[in-house]
C-alpha cells in the first residue's frame, strides 16, 4: 500500500472518540444517543449505532482546527480514488448527479445526455434547466438490453450540440458493459468540454488490475460514484470525484453539492463512507482477487444449470461495450423457456435469494467487493432451485414486442415543462401533448418520453404494449398509468 495515510479511519475515530467522551448532549438528535430512543428503534439501529449517531457541526469532527477529520476524511478519499478532489454525499449518486447538473449549469445551457440514464440525471436537468440532446446507446437484439455510447455516436450528437458545455455518459451499466471511456474523453475533450460519467456501478473498479479502467484514470473530468453499491458503504452514501483536468470548477462543485444537501449530514453515512474508502484503498485488490475467483467458479456452476449462460466477457466487441465488469452476474435466462421476471420470483419465494434486477431475457446477481464464498455456493444453489421451479411462459415477450418508436421532439427543456402549466389528461387522449413528467418502459429501461417532448400516438401504443407483455413502466404520476400529466397550451 503506498500511502499509510489510508490505513487510518480519522472521520470514524473522530466519532469514536465523541461518543467516548460521552458529553451531555444538548444538541440535535433528539434520541440523545439513544436515552430518549424507542425499543423499536433500538432494535433497529442498536445501541452502538444510536450513540455513534452524531449529527455534522460537531466540535472536534466537523469543526475544529482544519484539516477536520471529516475534511481529512474526503482527502483520503481523493487520493484513494485518483481525483483532485471528492466529496461525501449522503443522498446516494442522485445527489452526485443532480449536484453536477447544477455545476453544468454554471458553464451554460446546453448539454449532451445518454439517453438512458438514471431518473436522477433527468431530475438533475429539472433543477438546473438545462437543454438536453439526447444520444442513444447501442442496444442488444438478441438480449434487449442497453449497452453503453460508443464515441461515434458522441461525436455525432457533439456536433450537432455545438453550445453544448459538456458530454454525460453511464458506464459501467446495469448489467456490468462498460463503454470506451478513454475514447469519450477524446471526443469530448477534442473539443474542448468536459466528460461527465456517471460510474454509479464502478466505484470497485479503481482497486484490481483485472477489472475495467475506471473513468477517472480513462481521462474522465466529474464522475459519480455510488459507494453503497459494490464498495458497501452504508445505502444511500456515494461520492462525488472531480478529475485533474481544470474543464470544471471545484468550487462551483462544491456550492452545488451544498445546495443539494441536508444541512445535517448523518455522521453514521459519512462514517460508512470512510470506512468503505478504507476497506477498498487498503485491502480492495486482494479481496477482489478473492471475489473475482468465486466469480469464475460461480460463472461455472451457473452455466450447468439448464436453460441459463452467463453474461460475461465474450460480450466485449459488441457495440457499446469496450469492457466487462464482473461484479454484476448477469445471467441469460432464455434457454429456460420461462422469462427474468418469474425466475426472478421463483429465486425469491422458492429459493430464498434475491436478486438486485430482471428484465424479460437477463437477471443480475451483484457481488460486494468482498463477496464471502458461501453466499456464491448460495447463489448457485438458488439458482438451481429457482429453475427446477419454474414454468415455462408462453414465448419470449420481447419476440412480439415491436421495437420503440423513436422519441419525440424536445419542445419545452425538462425544466420548463416539470414546473410550467400542466394538467392531467387520460392516457389515451395524450397523443399531441407536451408530456410533464417521464416514462419508461421496462425492459429494456429507456426513457420513452421524457418531461418536455412531445407525445406521440406510436409512443403511447408502445408502452400499452409493453405493459401488455409483462413489462411495467417507471415515471409516470398515476402508477396504473389511466392518465399522464402534460403541459397546458
Ligand atoms: C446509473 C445509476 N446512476 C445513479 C444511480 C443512483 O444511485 P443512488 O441510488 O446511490 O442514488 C443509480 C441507481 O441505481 C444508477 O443505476
Amino acid at each position: 500500500m503506498a500511502d499509510p495515510e489510508q490505513s487510518t479511519t480519522p472521520y470514524v475515530d473522530a466519532l469514536l472518540a465523541y461518543s467516548a467522551l460521552d458529553p451531555g448532549r444538548f444538541q440535535v438528535p433528539g434520541h440523545k444517543g439513544g436515552l430518549g430512543a424507542d425499543p423499536a428503534m433500538r432494535e433497529l439501529v442498536g445501541d452502538v449505532g444510536l450513540r455513534n449517531d452524531v449529527p455534522s457541526v460537531t466540535e472536534g469532527v466537523d469543526i475544529g482546527p482544519e484539516p477536520t477529520p471529516f475534511q481529512q476524511a474526503q482527502l483520503l478519499a481523493a487520493g484513494a480514488w485518483g481525483a483532485r478532489r471528492s466529496w461525501f454525499l449522503i443522498n446516494g449518486a442522485s445527489q452526485g448527479n443532480h449536484a453536477t447538473m447544477m455545476a453544468l449549469a454554471h458553464m451554460g445551457s446546453e448539454l449532451v445526455v445518454q439517453r438512458n440514464v438514471h431518473s436522477s440525471v433527468i431530475d438533475g436537468l429539472v433543477l438546473s434547466g438545462m437543454r438536453p440532446t439526447f444520444v442513444a446507446p447501442e442496444i442488444d437484439p438478441e438480449l434487449g438490453i442497453a449497452h453503453g455510447l460508443t464515441p461515434a455516436s458522441l461525436e455525432a450528437a457533439l456536433a450537432a450540440t455545438p453550445n453544448a458545455v459538456a458530454a454525460l455518459v453511464v458506464s459501467p451499466t446495469y448489467f456490468g458493459a462498460c463503454a470506451d471511456v478513454a475514447a469519450l474523453a477524446e471526443v469530448a475533450h477534442g473539443r474542448g468540454l468536459p466528460l461527465v460519467v456517471d460510474e454509479a456501478w464502478g466505484a470497485h473498479m479503481h482497486f484490481h488490475p483485472d477489472l475495467p479502467q475506471d473513468a477517472l484514470a480513462a481521462g474522465a473530468d466529474l464522475v459519480t460514484s455510488s459507494t453503497h453499491k459494490i464498495v458497501g458503504a452504508l445505502t444511500q452514501a456515494a461520492m462525488l470525484h472531480l478529475g485533474h483536468g481544470d474543464r470544471i470548477d471545484d468550487a462551483v462543485v462544491d456550492r452545488c453539492v451544498s445546495l443539494v444537501e441536508t444541512t445535517s449530514p448523518s455522521g453514521l453515512l459519512s462514517g460508512s463512507l470512510d470506512a468503505a474508502r478504507r476497506m477498498a484503498a487498503v485491502h480492495g485488490e486482494a479481496l477482489l482477487t478473492e471475489t473475482l475467483a468465486a466469480i469464475g467458479e460461480t460463472r461455472t456452476a451457473i452455466r450447468e444449470i439448464p436453460g441459463l449462460d452467463v453474461l460475461d466477457e465474450r460480450m466485449i466487441g459488441r457495440p457499446g461495450i469496450a469492457a466487462w465488469d464482473p461484479l454484476r452476474l448477469a445471467v441469460d435466462v432464455r434457454g429456460t423457456g420461462s422469462d427474468g421476471y418469474r425466475l426472478a420470483k421463483a429465486a425469491f419465494y422458492d429459493a430464498g435469494i434475491d436478486l438486485e434486477l430482471y428484465t424479460t431475457n437477463v437477471v443480475v446477481a451483484i457481488f460486494g467487493m468482498a463477496e464471502p464464498r458461501a453466499q456464491a455456493e448460495r447463489l448457485v444453489a438458488g439458482l438451481r432451485e429457482a429453475v427446477a421451479h419454474l414454468e415455462a411462459s408462453p414465448g419470449s415477450p420481447d419476440e412480439k414486442l415491436m421495437p420503440p418508436p423513436p422519441w419525440g421532439e424536445l419542445v419545452l427543456t425538462p425544466r420548463e415543462a416539470y414546473l410550467g402549466p400542466q394538467e392531467v389528461v387520460e392516457f389515451d387522449a395524450a397523443a399531441g401533448r407536451i408530456a410533464a413528467e417521464g416514462l419508461a418502459a421496462y425492459p429494456p429501461g429507456i426513457p420513452n418520453v421524457l418531461p418536455g417532448e412531445r407525445l406521440s400516438a406510436e409512443t403511447l401504443e408502445y408502452i400499452h404494449e409493453s405493459v401488455a407483455h409483462g413489462g411495467y413502466v417507471r415515471g409516470g404520476s398515476d402508477r396504473a398509468l389511466r392518465t399522464l400529466r402534460v403541459t397546458r397550451a
